[in-house]
């Protein structure tokens, strides 16, 4: 890495496209909320364990799986770093999905425990503890949204109490991009006593997270997703001193030091959640694209995405288009809109058809959300970094043209 009087010379928007071999295809591609497309370094970084030291890990002494063993648990030390956490606080998953699994089965419930989440959760942050409900006897709590989708910190308070063992929230809704005051809900759910799981799907990558400053003990996310990682690749950090309390979701190979008929003892976390051949090429990538969004910037990136969707949310002044969720400044990078009468798939195929562009429409796996806006779907564009101000401007009139005329 480049660097220039202690500072880290980031890669430019130019750079970074070159990079990405997707867009050569000439797709604008506002998806990012669902997942990014893959930098060259990252593929390489795959590429070079496929042709090179393609072994398994943690199991033999030959000098490939040594190496393969080494780029492995390397990589935890990078995503630790975008996080501001310890390399053995980070658990390896296949997305945020199976980390906010590990917490919901991984604790010990009691019956009568209360878990208190939000209305706008994403389905993975929201069905994992319905099943505790139904079969654990938990009490689900969920605080209850602003018309823009925010979430107040009185209604947190309202919620939780000393019977709460976890406070959960996504700290950005993919639904509509409403950034909520995780600072602060971790506090109240620390006063409590209760433990503080935090969805970061949408903001690792996108925006500055540190797990000290937010004060956590668990938080999820994705690796295909802000960190321009690959998919089948996610995190979970967790604090070190709440190891004790999360039992690993599978048992098995990889994690053992040794066996009997009827017993057994287990290596230490972080490594005891990796039982089977895990996903080693992308581990070995998603560490790769750590140090690649470190190559950017974080900050950068926000900035950037910042600029990026207050362009966006030109569409608000457009006849015949409602635009959902909060102001620019409580907002990620992420716009989620309806053109009135017409249904939200159409408006995403027309897009794609008039003019290649890549927005996704549905409910976003948050009905709930939905629910909440009246809708039962929009069209969503999310941006990243290496979006340009001429594809977003393409976007706005293109949807444009299509509410002028269908919409109405
Ligand atoms: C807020 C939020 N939480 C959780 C998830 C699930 O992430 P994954 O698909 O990596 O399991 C997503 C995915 O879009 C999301 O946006």
């Amino acid at each position: 890495m480049r660097r220039s009087g202690g500072n880290r010379v980031g890669k430019s928007v130019v750079d970074v496209r070159a990079d990405i071999p997707f867009l050569k295809t000439g797709i604008i591609y506002l998806d990012n909320a669902s997942t990014t497309p893959t930098p060259q370094p990252v593929i390489d970084a795959m590429l070079g364990y496929f042709s090179e030291y393609s072994a398994n890990v943690g199991r033999g002494l030959y000098r490939a799986t040594c190496r393969a063993t080494e780029a492995f648990e390397a990589a935890r030390g990078k995503i630790a770093r975008v996080i501001n956490a310890k390399p053995e606080e980070i658990v390896y998953t296949k997305n945020a999905t199976e980390a906010i699994n590990i917490v919901a089965r991984g604790l010990k419930w009691r019956k009568g425990d209360k878990v208190v989440a939000t209305v706008l959760e994403h389905h993975s942050n929201l069905i994992p503890w319905q099943r505790l409900e139904r079969a654990a006897g938990v009490k689900l709590n969920l605080v209850p949204a602003t018309p823009d989708c925010l979430i107040e910190l009185a209604a947190v308070e309202r919620a939780v109490d000393k019977k709460t063992r976890l406070v959960t929230v996504s700290h950005v809704s993919n639904a509509v991009g409403s950034i909520q005051p995780i600072v602060e809900i971790g506090k109240l759910a620390r006063d409590n006593g209760a433990l503080f799981l935090v969805d970061a799907a949408q903001s690792v990558g996108h925006i500055p997270v540190g797990v000290k400053r937010i004060g956590c003990d668990f938080l999820a996310a994705p690796g295909h997703k802000g960190l321009l990682g690959p998919q089948g690749t996610g995190f979970l950090y967790v604090r070190e001193d709440r190891f004790d309390e999360l039992e690993p979701l599978l048992l098995g190979g990889g994690i053992v030091e040794s066996v009997e008929e009827h017993s057994c003892k287990l290596v230490a976390p972080p490594q005891v959640f990796d039982a089977g051949t895990p996903n080693i090429p992308g581990v070995i990538g998603l560490g790769r694209a750590c140090e690649y969004v470190e190559e950017i910037g974080v900050e950068k990136i926000a900035e950037r995405e910042r600029r990026l969707t207050e362009l966006m949310m030109e569409i608000s002044g457009i006849e015949h288009v409602q635009v959902y969720g909060p102001d620019i400044e409580h907002r990620g990078g992420v716009v989620s809109l309806n053109v009135d009468n017409l249904e939200h798939h159409k408006v995403a195929a027309m897009l794609d058809e008039i003019a290649n562009i890549a927005v996704r429409s549905g409910h976003h796996c948050a009905a709930p959300t939905m629910r909440r806006l009246g809708v039962d779907g929009t069209a969503r564009a999310s941006v990243h970094y290496f979006n340009l101000e001429e594809e977003v401007e393409r976007f706005v009139d293109v949807l444009g043209q299509i509410a002028r005329d269908f919409g109405g």
